[in-house]
């Protein structure tokens, strides 16, 4: 039997928007010295991308062209297309519902995939998003599943606006929450699920802290089983 060069490792932590998810994958990768890949990054950038260039969001070929030409740079949390620099404008509310309409076309999905797969570098990787631990690294040594209720996320995602002094209210924060977990569960490509080889965290009420050590602490287990 031979055995094949040893692929590094992935963590994959899905979930649904707002989570907490990009917050702890970051936190993760940077404990364990692993690459950082926020692939809800990449959606966003389709959808903001095609809105720019006034193309229809549920167009697949043609959104998948604007896919497959794209040049994507991550530098940190800096994000640049084609040498420009969109990181402001990919985190805004419109490029977030842009990025959940492009997500529900196949060929935009296929198109992202072996971009996804580039990132899969020595020492390991954490990656984040809806399709981690099902389609794009289903060998992942570990998979999370993190969640909490829409109330919840829409109060985090209420604050990280406040921050940017960019307003919103609650109630249309949690019914656009509502909306994109409705959507995101219920495309026929890639839906947003647990897989069942996942180990789900509810995080309401849980400090940053606590879930990064949950995290490392299950990595570790995987490493050394008893
Ligand atoms: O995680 P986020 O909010 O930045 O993701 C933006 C959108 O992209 C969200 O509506 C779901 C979609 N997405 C996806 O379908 N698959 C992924 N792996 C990551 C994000």
């Amino acid at each position: 039997m031979t055995l094949g060069p040893k692929v590094p490792p992935v963590i994959a932590i899905d979930g649904p928007s707002a989570s907490g998810k990009g917050t702890i994958a970051a936190a993760v990768a940077q404990r364990l010295g692993f690459h950082y890949l926020d692939s809800g990054a990449l959606y966003r950038i389709v959808g903001f991308v095609g809105g720019e260039r006034r193309v229809n969001l549920d167009s697949d070929s043609e959104i998948t062209d604007i896919t497959l030409n794209l040049k994507v740079k991550f530098n940190g949390d800096r994000v640049f297309v084609d040498a420009r620099e969109v990181s402001d404008q990919i985190r805004g509310e419109v490029a977030g519902a842009a990025a959940s309409r492009v997500a529900a076309l196949p060929g935009v999905r296929r198109a992202l995939m072996s971009l996804q797969h580039g990132f899969r570098q020595p020492p390991g990787l954490v990656a984040d998003g809806r399709d981690m631990g099902s389609v794009v690294f289903p060998d992942a040594q570990l998979k999370i599943y993190l969640t909490a209720t829409a109330e919840e996320r829409a109060r985090r995602r209420h604050k990280q606006l406040m921050e940017k002094d960019s307003g919103a209210s609650m109630a249309a924060l949690l019914q656009d929450i509502r909306d994109r977990d409705f959507r995101d569960s219920n495309r026929a490509t890639a839906p947003l699920l647990k897989c069942t080889d996942a180990t789900e965290i509810d995080t309401t009420g849980m400090p940053v802290a606590d879930v990064v050590a949950q995290v490392l602490y299950l990595y570790q287990k995987q490493q050394n089983p008893q």
